[in-house]
């Protein structure tokens, strides 16, 4: 059951139970979900299967990185599992990224391939630690190119990226934003943070949404806030 919203819920709990409880709180035509390395760590492929039952598109955020035919068939894996999207590290270089792409159009799988570029925990001084003298900002547009020059549909970047990768990179290369806090929100631990309309309205073409939606005391209420928020 496919859904044209650009909103993906982030699972982010430690058990399947825990996740589930939250999935039956929303419904897959108004928004697609995210699970990322814990969740899956604990609950294995029995996670995907759950969510998929439900009608959920899901995201399998495990941001592989490592050697060219490894990546490839742990993104062949999981798309044969029918996930909507994967990603990986773009850092992992053009042969992996190429080597990945590659397999999933070998075996006609449809699922969205995009590249993390460089974490947004990482500062210009923990990037010169790793041998890299680039600003992160400009690491982050040499990964992207990289990415799209690679064979990839898009990367995860922030809403403050955007609209420079959207310029640079063009309207159809995904930009799958986290970030994200709707004007009712906490900001948590985020730093740099945009509301949804501010976010589309640069470029992301899908936004990553977690605690606001999932500590929300209706996660459906607030889910309804930001689509009135995209509409308006
Ligand atoms: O709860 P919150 O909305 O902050 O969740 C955001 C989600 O996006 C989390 O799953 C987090 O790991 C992920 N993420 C992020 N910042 C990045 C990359 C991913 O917040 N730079």
């Amino acid at each position: 059951m496919a859904t044209d919203s650009p909103l993906i819920i982030a699972l982010d709990y430690s058990s399947l139970d825990a996740a589930l409880c939250m999935a039956d709180q929303l419904d897959p035509k108004r928004c697609r979900v995210k699970v990322g390395k814990e969740l899956f760590t604990r609950s294995g492929p029995a996670v995907l299967e759950a969510l998929h039952g439900r009608g959920f598109e899901i995201f399998l955020d495990l941001k592989f990185h490592d050697i060219p035919n490894t990546v490839a068939g742990a993104v062949q894996a999981a798309a044969e599992q029918g996930v909507w999207m994967v990603n990986v590290h773009a850092c992992g270089g053009r042969k992996m990224m190429e080597a990945a792409a590659k397999r999933l159009d070998d075996h006609r799988l449809s699922t969205h391939l995009i590249a993390v570029t460089v974490l947004t925990s990482m500062q210009a001084e923990d990037l010169r630690e790793t041998g890299i003298d680039d600003t992160p900002e400009a690491h982050v547009l040499r990964l992207a190119a990289l990415t799209q020059q690679s064979g990839l549909g898009g990367v995860v970047c922030s809403a403050q990226e955007a609209a420079q990768i959207k310029s640079l990179f063009g309207n159809d290369f995904l930009k799958v934003t986290p970030g994200i806090r709707p004007s009712f929100a906490a900001a948590n631990d985020q730093e740099r943070i945009m509301t949804p309309s501010d976010a589309m309205r640069v470029g992301s073409t899908h936004l990553v949404i977690g605690r606001p939606i999932t500590q929300a005391k209706e996660p459906m209420m607030a889910l309804a806030s930001i689509e009135a928020e995209l509409a308006g």
